[in-house]
């Protein structure tokens, strides 16, 4: 029997334009899993995180996973994982994608390790595939098991970026009490684009990242705008726009909606003034009636570790 712990980081997808080919890792936020691996075949997923997940084990998003990870391995063991959630479920942190990718970390590390953390981010996806309508996309996994700032250059076949995360680099995010499913806020999104949308969409992906490349924060604010997502989806976010006019004139880099929402996030370019970008999010749900988590963190390089009692 091996018995092994791990961590993995939430996450912010898209990062504005990059619907599921963009996203980054929080600082110190995020789930722990363990995984306990004996002889036999089946898999177990007890919850103790005082969250409330599925109790049919084919609807949690470790299960397909897992199921992944251990059929490209060509094994059959008994599987018991363990899952310590930190991320509320719904949340537009990665919070599916975390424990996903905390168990395939873990699982892996338990078997002597036969996959890279490349091949780890493919069996997390199918997780993600579970719950965003058949469609598997690593915008949050990927940079929940690599950390740092990804780009999923391709899927097919997959084609994982790793960018350079700026040295001020400072991220507020806001959690309002809604739950919006990746499911729903994918559903509402238009099934083609126009060429203007999608020439101002491309622009501003190649200035994202030559922004990070070239370690130029302004350009990778002024380029975070989704003209593809963000006009479907902040229906669901209230005072959606009221409170990105906010957050601007505080001198915010940039403010989108985090992955499928209804978190909101803004980058800045030091803490103090994420920390009162925070305050003023806080405020603003309030105002409209909804309690809200903030984070403020900075972008971090750290992904899923392996967690030692
Ligand atoms: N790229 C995904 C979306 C992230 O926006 O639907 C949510 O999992």
């Amino acid at each position: 029997m091996k018995k092994v712990k791990a961590f993995a980081p939430a996450t912010v997808a898209n990062m504005g334009c990059g619907f599921d080919i963009m996203g980054m890792t929080l600082n110190g936020v995020g789930d722990v899993v363990s995984v306990e691996v004996s002889e036999g075949d089946e898999l177990i997923i007890n919850n103790v995180s005082g969250v409330e997940l599925p109790d049919d084990i084919e609807k949690n998003v470790i299960t397909p996973a897992v199921r992944a990870l251990m059929a490209a391995a060509g094994m059959k063991r008994k599987i018991e994982v363990t899952v310590e959630k930190k991320i509320l479920p719904g949340s537009g942190i990665g919070s599916s994608a975390a424990s996903s990718a905390a168990a395939v970390y873990a699982l892996n590390e338990a078997l002597d390790r036969p996959f890279s953390d490349e091949r780890l981010v493919e069996f997390a996806m199918e997780g993600e595939k579970l719950i965003s309508n058949g469609v598997p996309h690593a915008d949050n996994v990927a940079p929940a098991i690599l950390g740092g700032v990804v780009l999923l250059r391709s899927y097919e076949p997959l084609d994982i970026v790793r960018l350079p995360v700026p040295e001020e680099f400072c991220c507020t995010v806001a959690h309002p009490e809604i739950m919006v499913s990746t499911a729903m806020a994918r559903q509402v999104l238009p099934k083609e684009i126009s060429m203007h949308t999608a020439v101002t969409q491309w622009g501003n992906v190649a200035g994202l990242v030559a922004g990070l490349t070239m370690g130029d924060i302004y350009l990778v604010g002024r380029s975070m705008k989704d003209v593809v997502a963000e006009p479907h989806r902040k229906q669901f976010i209230p005072g959606f726009d009221q409170l990105k006019e906010e957050v601007l004139a505080m001198g915010a880099l940039a403010m989108n909606i985090s992955g499928a929402g209804p978190s909101v996030f803004a980058l800045s370019k030091n803490m103090q003034s994420a920390a009162n970008i925070g305050y003023a999010m806080e405020k603003h749900f309030k105002e409209l009636g909804h309690n809200a988590d903030i984070y403020v963190t900075k972008v971090s390089n750290i992904g899923a570790q392996i967690i030692n009692d």
